[in-house]
């Protein structure tokens, strides 16, 4: 491998430019080129890149968001486009690829090994938290943190003003952000898509920390929770039954994908980093790299992509608790 070609892809997540900075420094640390490649798969399709040296990553381990853009190319879901993506790679000089994405990002990776057998790693880059084969994703920790200060600020006047606030977390299909965020920020109840508690638990529950002397509460919804209603139908349902209480709502939306990535973010994404560039070089492919009982490790990308990735029965029951 003399070449080796970096995207980013999906929704971003602080960290994903500290993994950038730390997959071309490794390539020029081995002597290895390393090429940029914007827009995630639609610049592969277009052949929109750039050569990377190690100067060219100055001062980007501490930014949010990705300099090299990212984009859910609808395109590179066909054979067409992949072809398109392949040619240019080819022209480029580019003989393996490193992804820095979710699920989505990952799918399209494996799909492009099995065409043109060509060598691919992935790093794990999304805030939710919801891949298989690694305990932290990038920019998860950064998102929690961003969570935690907005819910602490929502606190202080819910509490002035003696209101339950419902507060909207990212998380399409996971529900970590939210169960993490809700114990970190002490969380009445914390809503998330693997596990429906239901309208009547929900109600009953808020009557149970009102009666035991509590004014006002923090709510944490995930966006994907599935009890059926989204978070303004659950203040309307809230107000009418309990009259007693005076609901608002807070969706937090995307500025918990922004931010400088915090210590922890930086440094998986430098360590996995090296590690997907290494892995290359030893002449591995489809795997994703990631941190397995704080050790870095590899997990092939299907079971990645489709691993179990339930939250922890642990942190539900210690919620459950914290709520007493
Ligand atoms: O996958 C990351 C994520 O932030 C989800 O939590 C959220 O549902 C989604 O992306 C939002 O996507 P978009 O930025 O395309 O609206």
């Amino acid at each position: 491998i003399k070449k080796i070609g970096v995207l980013t892809s999906g929704g971003d997540s602080p960290g994903m430019n500290a993994a950038i900075r730390a997959v071309v420094r490794t390539c020029a640390f081995h002597n290895v080129e390393c090429v940029g490649i914007y827009r995630g798969y639609q610049g592969m399709i277009e052949g929109d890149f750039k050569e990377m040296g190690p100067r060219s990553v100055n001062n980007i381990v501490n930014k949010g968001g990705t300099i090299l853009k990212s984009a859910r190319s609808k395109e590179f879901m066909t054979a067409d486009g992949r072809k398109q993506a392949y040619q240019h790679l080819i022209d480029a000089g580019i003989n393996a690829l490193v992804v820095i994405g979710g699920d989505g990002s990952f799918t399209g990776a494996e799909v492009f090994n099995k065409e043109f057998n060509f060598p691919v790693m992935g790093i794990p880059g999304t805030i939710d938290n919801d891949i298989y084969g690694t305990s932290h994703t990038l920019g998860f920790d950064t998102a929690l943190n961003t969570v935690v200060e907005a819910i602490d600020k929502i606190r202080d006047t819910a509490s002035s003003h003696n209101r339950l606030f419902f507060v909207e977390v990212m998380g399409r299909d996971a529900g970590h952000i939210a169960l993490n965020s809700g114990i970190g920020a002490g969380a009445e109840e914390i809503l998330i898509p693997e596990e429906d508690l239901g309208l009547d638990r929900l109600v009953e529950s808020l009557k149970r920390s009102k009666l035991s002397g509590k004014s006002s509460s923090i709510v944490v919804v995930a966006e994907g929770d599935k009890i059926g209603k989204n978070v303004f139908e659950l203040k309307d349902y809230v107000e009418e039954n309990m009259p007693e209480y005076d609901v608002r709502v807070s969706v937090l939306g995307h500025m918990q994908r922004g931010g400088s990535p915090s210590c922890f973010d930086r440094v998986l994404a430098s360590r996995l980093g090296v590690k997907a560039v290494e892995s290359l070089l030893e002449g591995k492919t489809n795997f994703m790299v990631g941190l397995l009982n704080d050790k870095v490790a590899l997990t092939p990308l299907t079971q990645a992509i489709k691993g179990n990735t339930e939250v922890d029965r642990e942190l539900l029951r210690v919620s459950d608790i914290m709520t007493t």
